[in-house]
C-alpha cells in the first residue's frame, strides 16, 4: 500500500521523506540538488537564535533557500524562549514555511550554552521555548529531539506531550540519547512508543541506510514519516529508491559508478559557482570521498583528491576516472 502524506498543520508533505538537517553539509546548494531525487521536505542546517540577532552574511545565507525549496523548514537552536521567539519571526519573514526547534544536538559547543539536547535536561524550559516560538509565528512549528540527555533520563514522551500542549505540529525523534552521540544503534522501539503516546505526527530518524529496511522501520513503528541523514551523502539515489517504495513501485537500481561520478561533478560545479572556489573545494572533499565509496580502485583517487587545491584539478581527476570506468570491459554476467 502506498504511504500517506505527512501533514504538518496545513502543510501536506509528499512523500513523507525528509532530508535531515546536517550542519556544515546540507547547505542550500546541496538541498536544492538532492530534493528532486524525491524528498518531500528539506530542513536548513541549524541556526543559532543568538546569531540571528546580529544577522551576519553567513547566518543569513544559512536561512536562505533560493526560493527553490517548497516547503522548507528552518531549524533554530537556543535556550532562551524570548530569543528563540524573535529568531522565529526573522526566519519566518525570510521564507520559512515551518520553524523547527532543535532539542537534539549533542555537540559540546551547543550544549555548553544549554542549547540543543541540553534542553532535554529541563523539560519545563523545552515547553517554555516551544510555547514562545508557537506564539511568535503564523506557520507550523515542529521540534526535533533525541531520547533524552542520557540513558537514565529518557524524557522524550514527556517533552512530546508538552509539545502537543504547546501547539507544536510534528515531532522528529532521533532514537539515541545525547550522551550516545552517534555510538550504538538508533532504537526504533522508542519511535513506536512515542507514536502510541502522543497524538502528533511522528518523524522517525536514525540509521536508515537501505530502502526496504527504512520502509519496514516506518511501518513497524507507525511513524508518519522518515528522515534520512548520513546515508544520503554521496548516495541521493537512496532517496529515489525509498520514494519508489512509498509509491508502491519496485525500487529502481542504483546507478553505475560512472553515472555516480557524473552527478558528483554536477554537485561540485554547482558548489563552486555558488560558494566560490575557496569555500567549495575543501567542503567538496568529503562529498567526493562519499560519492567514491564502494567504487573499485577508488582509494588512490580519493587520496589524490584530498591533496588537490583547485577545482580544475579535482574536476580533471574525476573526469579521468569516469573515462577509465567507461573504457573498462564490461563484467561478464
Ligand atoms: C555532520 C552532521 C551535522 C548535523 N547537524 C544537525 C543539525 O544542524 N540539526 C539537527 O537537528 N541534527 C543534525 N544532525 C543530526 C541529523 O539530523 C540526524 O538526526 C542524525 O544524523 C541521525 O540520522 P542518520 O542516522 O540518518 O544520519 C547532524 C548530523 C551530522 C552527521
Amino acid at each position: 500500500m502506498p504511504a500517506q502524506p505527512l501533514r504538518i498543520g496545513p502543510i501536506e508533505v509528499w512523500p513523507p521523506l525528509i532530508l535531515a538537517p546536517m550542519s556544515g553539509v546540507t547547505n542550500r546548494t546541496m538541498r536544492a540538488l538532492y530534493r528532486p531525487f524525491g524528498l518531500g521536505l528539506t530542513v536548513t542546517e541549524f541556526v543559532s537564535s543568538n546569531a540571528l540577532k546580529y544577522g551576519s552574511r553567513r547566518t543569513m545565507e544559512m536561512i536562505d533557500q533560493h526560493g527553490l525549496e517548497k516547503p522548507v523548514s528552518t531549524q533554530l537552536w537556543g535556550d532562551d524562549p524570548a530569543t528563540m521567539a524573535q529568531a522565529a519571526r526573522v526566519v519566518r519573514e525570510c521564507g520559512a514555511d515551518i520553524v523547527d526547534i532543535n532539542f537534539g544536538c549533542p555537540a559540546p559547543k551547543v550544549t555548553k550554552t544549554n542549547g540543543g539536547s541540553a534542553c532535554l535536561r529541563d523539560p519545563e524550559r523545552c515547553e517554555a521555548i516551544m510555547r514562545a516560538v508557537v506564539a511568535a509565528v503564523d506557520c507550523p512549528v515542529t521540534m526535533k529531539m533525541r531520547l533524552g540527555w542520557s540513558e537514565d533520563a529518557l524524557v522524550y514522551v514527556d517533552v512530546a506531550r508538552r509539545a502537543q500542549q504547546a501547539g507544536v505540529k510534528a515531532v522528529t525523534l532521533h532514537a539515541r540519547t545525547a550522551r550516545q552521540f552517534y555510538r550504538g544503534e538508533a532504537d526504533w522501539q522508542h519511535v513506536a512508543r512515542l507514536k502510541r503516546a502522543v497524538d502528533l505526527p511522528i518523524i522517525g530518524n536514525g540509521d536508515l541506510d537501505e530502502a526496504h529496511v527504512a520502509l519496514e522501520r516506518m511501518r513497524a513503528s507507525g511513524a508518519d514519516a522518515i528522515m534520512l541523514g548520513r546515508a544520503t551523502l554521496g548516495n541521493p539515489w537512496l532517496i529515489s529508491q525509498i520514494r519508489d517504495l512509498m509509491e508502491d513501485r519496485p525500487a529502481r537500481p542504483l546507478p553505475c559508478a560512472a553515472d555516480r561520478l557524473r552527478f558528483a561533478l554536477v554537485h561540485y560545479r554547482t558548489m563552486v559557482d555558488e560558494l566560490g572556489e575557496e569555500r567549495a573545494v575543501p567542503q567538496m572533499r568529503k562529498h567526493l570521498a562519499l560519492y567514491l565509496k564502494g567504487i573499485a580502485g577508488a582509494a588512490l583517487l580519493r587520496e589524490r583528491i584530498m591533496r588537490t587545491t583547485s577545482a580544475a584539478s579535482t574536476i580533471a581527476l574525476v573526469e579521468e576516472t569516469i573515462a577509465l570506468l567507461e573504457a573498462a570491459p564490461p563484467v561478464a554476467a
